[in-house]
């Protein structure tokens, strides 16, 4: 009787796990911030993906290749990574539960537990340089053993996701007195989460 009570409780108050697939807007998939920080690069500015090659195949972006980064930082910056998820809603985007900070992304970069490990640079494979150097460039290659990029989301919790969205991920450098340098990058991936179940 009290389980019911509790799962009628939980069933109205918020929504159960849900599956969703992600369906890409742009074929890019990573596009320039619309509404990014000021002097903001975009992604193939930061990076030359010459080297890089993905494969949609349905739900599945199969990527592989090597990555030169060539953002202009010092080595001893501190790097700060944040992901924000925003849905649009009534012709503005809006903020939701779902972001993610990393004060320090060059020390949390191959921390098992981040989604940045899990989704990304467990990919990157020549971790000692990785380590050393993160994404401080120019020049620091990413060499990345071939990964694919799952666009269905399982057993999801919170608020119902419906309709546009776009994760914008940004990336600042700060000097030794945590003052930022000119040229953060900023990429956005759009797109549409459609519920499975
Ligand atoms: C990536 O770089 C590694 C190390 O330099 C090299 O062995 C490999 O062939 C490169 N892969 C591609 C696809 O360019």
């Amino acid at each position: 009787m009290m389980k019911t009570l509790m799962l009628l409780f939980l069933g109205v108050t918020s929504s159960w796990a849900a599956d969703y697939e992600f369906l890409l807007e742009d074929p890019d998939i990573l596009s320039p911030c619309t509404d990014g920080p000021p002097g903001a690069i975009d992604a193939r500015e930061a990076v030359d993906f010459e080297h890089i090659v993905i494969n949609a195949e349905a739900d599945i972006l199969h990527v592989s290749g090597n990555a030169t980064v060539n953002w202009n930082v010092h080595p001893t910056d501190r790097i700060t990574a944040k992901l924000e998820l925003l849905h649009f809603n009534r012709g503005s985007w809006e903020p939701t539960v779902f972001t993610m900070n990393a004060k320090d992304f060059c020390s949390i970069m191959y921390d098992k537990n981040q989604y940045w490990y899990k989704y990304w640079t467990t990919y990157i494979i020549n971790r000692d340089e990785v380590e050393e150097k993160c994404i401080k460039g120019p020049g620091v290659v990413l060499v990345h053993e071939p990964f694919d990029v799952r666009l269905k989301f399982m057993n999801l919790y919170g608020p119902t996701l419906r309709g546009r969205y776009k994760m914008v991920i940004t990336f600042h450098a700060l000097d030794d007195f945590n003052v930022p340098r000119p040229k953060p990058i900023c990429v956005e991936i759009r797109g549409e989460f459609l519920k499975l179940k």
